[in-house]
Protein backbone atom coordinates (compact mmCIF):
# COMPACT_ATOMS: atom_id res chain seq x y z
CA UNK A 1 0.00 0.00 0.00
CA UNK A 2 1.55 3.22 -0.98
CA UNK A 3 2.01 6.37 1.84
CA UNK A 4 -1.11 8.08 0.12
CA UNK A 5 -3.45 5.65 0.63
CA UNK A 6 -2.13 4.87 4.23
CA UNK A 7 -2.50 8.47 4.72
CA UNK A 8 -5.78 8.96 2.85
CA UNK A 9 -7.25 5.94 5.00
CA UNK A 10 -6.10 7.48 8.09
CA UNK A 11 -7.88 10.87 7.40
CA UNK A 12 -11.08 8.79 6.12
CA UNK A 13 -11.61 7.10 9.69
CA UNK A 14 -9.98 10.15 11.64
CA UNK A 15 -12.97 12.77 9.80
CA UNK A 16 -15.62 10.30 9.82
CA UNK A 17 -14.90 10.15 13.88
CA UNK A 18 -15.24 13.89 14.01
CA UNK A 19 -18.50 13.68 11.67
CA UNK A 20 -20.25 10.85 13.50
CA UNK A 21 -19.17 12.25 17.30
CA UNK A 22 -16.93 9.29 18.14
CA UNK A 23 -14.12 10.13 20.13
CA UNK A 24 -11.83 8.53 18.14
CA UNK A 25 -10.95 6.54 14.95
CA UNK A 26 -10.87 3.05 17.32
CA UNK A 27 -14.51 3.52 17.26
CA UNK A 28 -14.39 1.53 13.56
CA UNK A 29 -12.25 -1.08 14.93
CA UNK A 30 -14.54 -2.69 17.39
CA UNK A 31 -17.71 -1.26 15.04
CA UNK A 32 -15.85 -3.72 12.00
CA UNK A 33 -15.02 -6.57 14.35
CA UNK A 34 -18.14 -6.45 16.03
CA UNK A 35 -19.74 -6.70 12.54
CA UNK A 36 -17.89 -9.20 11.86
CA UNK A 37 -18.15 -11.65 14.78
CA UNK A 38 -20.81 -9.98 16.34
CA UNK A 39 -19.15 -9.68 19.60
CA UNK A 40 -22.02 -7.30 21.68
CA UNK A 41 -25.27 -8.03 22.80
CA UNK A 42 -27.75 -5.06 24.71
CA UNK A 43 -27.36 -7.27 28.15
CA UNK A 44 -24.17 -8.02 28.31
CA UNK A 45 -21.54 -6.95 30.63
CA UNK A 46 -18.62 -5.57 29.11
CA UNK A 47 -14.97 -4.48 30.43
CA UNK A 48 -13.02 -2.04 28.36
CA UNK A 49 -9.20 -2.28 29.50
CA UNK A 50 -7.43 0.87 27.86
CA UNK A 51 -10.73 3.00 27.13
CA UNK A 52 -9.70 6.05 27.28
CA UNK A 53 -10.67 8.60 25.25
CA UNK A 54 -14.10 6.69 24.94
CA UNK A 55 -14.28 5.23 21.17
CA UNK A 56 -15.37 1.42 22.23
CA UNK A 57 -17.12 2.41 24.72
CA UNK A 58 -19.45 4.14 22.99
CA UNK A 59 -19.54 1.68 20.63
CA UNK A 60 -20.56 -0.62 23.28
CA UNK A 61 -23.19 1.91 24.73
CA UNK A 62 -24.71 1.66 21.16
CA UNK A 63 -25.79 -1.62 21.78
CA UNK A 64 -25.99 -2.50 25.61
CA UNK A 65 -28.21 -1.32 28.37
CA UNK A 66 -31.09 -1.83 27.00
CA UNK A 67 -34.38 -1.51 30.02
CA UNK A 68 -31.33 -1.39 32.25
CA UNK A 69 -29.60 -4.65 31.18
CA UNK A 70 -25.90 -4.57 30.74
CA UNK A 71 -23.55 -2.76 31.78
CA UNK A 72 -19.87 -1.07 30.51
CA UNK A 73 -17.08 -0.76 32.55
CA UNK A 74 -14.21 1.90 31.06
CA UNK A 75 -10.49 1.63 32.41
CA UNK A 76 -7.41 3.76 31.44
CA UNK A 77 -4.89 5.51 33.10
CA UNK A 78 -6.07 8.86 31.44
CA UNK A 79 -9.09 10.53 32.55
CA UNK A 80 -12.63 9.64 30.53
CA UNK A 81 -14.91 12.07 30.08
CA UNK A 82 -18.33 10.84 31.39
CA UNK A 83 -20.34 9.32 28.43
CA UNK A 84 -23.49 9.95 28.54
CA UNK A 85 -25.29 6.60 29.00
CA UNK A 86 -26.60 5.04 32.70
CA UNK A 87 -24.93 1.59 31.79
CA UNK A 88 -21.06 3.36 31.89
CA UNK A 89 -18.60 3.88 34.91
CA UNK A 90 -15.57 4.74 34.18
CA UNK A 91 -12.21 4.17 36.60
CA UNK A 92 -8.98 5.78 36.50
CA UNK A 93 -5.89 3.99 37.39
CA UNK A 94 -3.68 0.92 35.82
CA UNK A 95 -5.62 -2.24 35.51
CA UNK A 96 -2.11 -3.78 36.08
CA UNK A 97 -2.28 -3.11 39.64
CA UNK A 98 -4.23 -5.24 41.84
CA UNK A 99 -5.74 -2.90 43.47
CA UNK A 100 -7.46 -1.40 40.35
CA UNK A 101 -8.07 -4.81 39.30
CA UNK A 102 -10.33 -5.36 43.07
CA UNK A 103 -12.20 -2.22 42.00
CA UNK A 104 -13.42 -3.57 38.39
CA UNK A 105 -14.33 -6.67 40.55
CA UNK A 106 -16.24 -4.76 42.75
CA UNK A 107 -18.17 -3.03 40.51
CA UNK A 108 -18.97 -5.33 38.19
CA UNK A 109 -22.42 -6.56 38.66
CA UNK A 110 -21.53 -10.48 38.77
CA UNK A 111 -19.09 -11.18 35.35
CA UNK A 112 -18.02 -9.90 32.40
CA UNK A 113 -19.80 -11.47 29.19
CA UNK A 114 -16.56 -9.93 27.25
CA UNK A 115 -13.14 -8.34 27.89
CA UNK A 116 -12.03 -5.54 25.22
CA UNK A 117 -9.01 -4.29 25.57
CA UNK A 118 -7.24 -1.87 22.99
CA UNK A 119 -4.72 -1.05 25.56
CA UNK A 120 -1.03 0.27 24.50
CA UNK A 121 2.01 1.19 26.31
CA UNK A 122 3.60 4.03 25.28
CA UNK A 123 6.62 3.25 23.11
CA UNK A 124 9.92 4.15 24.59
CA UNK A 125 11.77 3.13 21.10
CA UNK A 126 13.90 0.60 22.51
CA UNK A 127 12.95 -3.01 21.10
CA UNK A 128 13.39 -5.03 24.19
CA UNK A 129 11.31 -2.53 26.62
CA UNK A 130 8.47 -2.22 23.95
CA UNK A 131 8.16 -6.23 23.93
CA UNK A 132 8.33 -6.51 27.62
CA UNK A 133 5.58 -3.69 28.49
CA UNK A 134 3.51 -5.31 25.80
CA UNK A 135 3.88 -8.78 27.10
CA UNK A 136 3.11 -7.36 30.90
CA UNK A 137 -0.39 -5.63 29.95
CA UNK A 138 -1.44 -8.73 27.52
CA UNK A 139 -0.25 -10.64 31.07
CA UNK A 140 -2.46 -8.10 32.94
CA UNK A 141 -6.04 -8.73 30.55
CA UNK A 142 -5.01 -12.69 30.88
CA UNK A 143 -5.09 -12.30 34.65
CA UNK A 144 -8.41 -10.02 34.88
CA UNK A 145 -10.04 -12.35 32.28
CA UNK A 146 -9.23 -15.05 34.82
CA UNK A 147 -10.84 -13.55 37.49
CA UNK A 148 -13.64 -11.78 36.29
CA UNK A 149 -14.57 -13.33 32.32
CA UNK A 150 -18.10 -15.52 32.22
CA UNK A 151 -17.64 -19.49 31.15
CA UNK A 152 -18.14 -19.63 27.47
CA UNK A 153 -17.14 -15.25 27.69
CA UNK A 154 -15.55 -13.84 24.69
CA UNK A 155 -12.00 -11.58 24.89
CA UNK A 156 -10.93 -9.27 22.27
CA UNK A 157 -7.75 -8.29 23.15
CA UNK A 158 -4.86 -5.69 20.89
CA UNK A 159 -1.84 -7.73 19.90
CA UNK A 160 1.58 -7.11 18.35
CA UNK A 161 2.81 -9.01 15.61
CA UNK A 162 6.50 -10.06 16.63
CA UNK A 163 7.30 -9.82 20.15
CA UNK A 164 5.29 -11.76 22.92
CA UNK A 165 2.63 -12.46 19.89
CA UNK A 166 3.17 -16.01 19.43
CA UNK A 167 3.27 -16.77 23.76
CA UNK A 168 0.47 -15.20 24.56
CA UNK A 169 -1.45 -16.62 21.28
CA UNK A 170 -0.43 -20.43 22.87
CA UNK A 171 -1.74 -18.80 26.74
CA UNK A 172 -4.98 -17.83 25.10
CA UNK A 173 -5.48 -21.22 23.18
CA UNK A 174 -5.52 -23.17 25.84
CA UNK A 175 -8.30 -21.01 27.71
CA UNK A 176 -10.17 -20.30 25.15
CA UNK A 177 -12.23 -22.72 22.71
CA UNK A 178 -11.60 -20.64 19.59
CA UNK A 179 -8.04 -17.96 19.07
CA UNK A 180 -8.50 -15.67 15.74
CA UNK A 181 -6.47 -12.83 14.87
CA UNK A 182 -7.72 -10.57 12.52
CA UNK A 183 -6.91 -6.66 11.47
CA UNK A 184 -9.80 -4.95 10.83
CA UNK A 185 -10.09 -2.27 8.06
CA UNK A 186 -9.87 1.09 10.16
CA UNK A 187 -6.36 -0.21 11.33
CA UNK A 188 -3.46 1.30 9.81
CA UNK A 189 -2.03 -1.33 7.23
CA UNK A 190 1.38 -0.58 8.18
CA UNK A 191 0.99 -1.42 11.85
CA UNK A 192 1.81 -4.09 13.44
CA UNK A 193 -1.57 -4.04 15.36
CA UNK A 194 -3.81 -7.06 15.26
CA UNK A 195 -6.85 -7.99 17.33
CA UNK A 196 -7.18 -11.47 18.96
CA UNK A 197 -10.64 -12.48 18.75
CA UNK A 198 -10.77 -15.07 21.69
CA UNK A 199 -14.13 -16.83 21.93
CA UNK A 200 -15.83 -19.52 24.68
CA UNK A 201 -13.63 -19.11 27.78
CA UNK A 202 -13.04 -22.59 29.34
CA UNK A 203 -12.77 -21.09 32.92
CA UNK A 204 -10.89 -19.98 35.43
CA UNK A 205 -7.98 -22.67 35.80
CA UNK A 206 -9.38 -24.88 38.84
CA UNK A 207 -6.71 -24.99 42.24
CA UNK A 208 -5.82 -28.61 42.13
CA UNK A 209 -5.94 -28.52 45.93
CA UNK A 210 -9.35 -27.85 45.97
CA UNK A 211 -9.97 -30.54 43.04
CA UNK A 212 -8.28 -33.23 45.02
CA UNK A 213 -10.51 -32.33 48.08
C1 LIG B 1 -5.21 3.08 21.72
S1 LIG B 1 -5.72 3.78 23.23
C2 LIG B 1 -7.34 3.15 23.42
C3 LIG B 1 -8.36 3.79 22.53
C4 LIG B 1 -9.76 3.39 22.89
N1 LIG B 1 -10.05 2.00 22.55
C5 LIG B 1 -10.80 4.24 22.19
O1 LIG B 1 -11.55 3.71 21.38
O2 LIG B 1 -10.89 5.44 22.50
C6 LIG B 1 -4.81 2.85 24.39
C7 LIG B 1 -5.05 3.23 25.84
O3 LIG B 1 -4.47 2.25 26.70
C8 LIG B 1 -4.21 2.91 27.92
N2 LIG B 1 -3.37 2.10 28.79
C9 LIG B 1 -2.12 1.62 28.54
N3 LIG B 1 -1.66 0.95 29.59
C10 LIG B 1 -2.62 0.98 30.55
C11 LIG B 1 -2.72 0.44 31.87
N4 LIG B 1 -1.73 -0.26 32.42
N5 LIG B 1 -3.85 0.68 32.58
C12 LIG B 1 -4.87 1.40 32.04
N6 LIG B 1 -4.83 1.92 30.78
C13 LIG B 1 -3.72 1.71 30.05
C14 LIG B 1 -3.56 4.21 27.48
O4 LIG B 1 -3.60 5.18 28.50
C15 LIG B 1 -4.41 4.57 26.25
O5 LIG B 1 -5.41 5.50 26.57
Amino acid sequence: MSRWKAKHDKEHYYKLAKKQNYRSRASYKLKQLDKKYGLLKPDYNVVDLGAAPGGWSQVVCETIGEEGKGQIIGVDLEYIKPIDHEAFTAIKGDFTTEEIQNTIMELIDGKADVILSDAAAKLTGIKDVDNFNAYDLATAVISITDNILKKNGDLIMKSFQGGSYDEINKTLKKKFRSVKTTKPNSSRKRSSEMYVIARGFKGPKKNKKNNDN
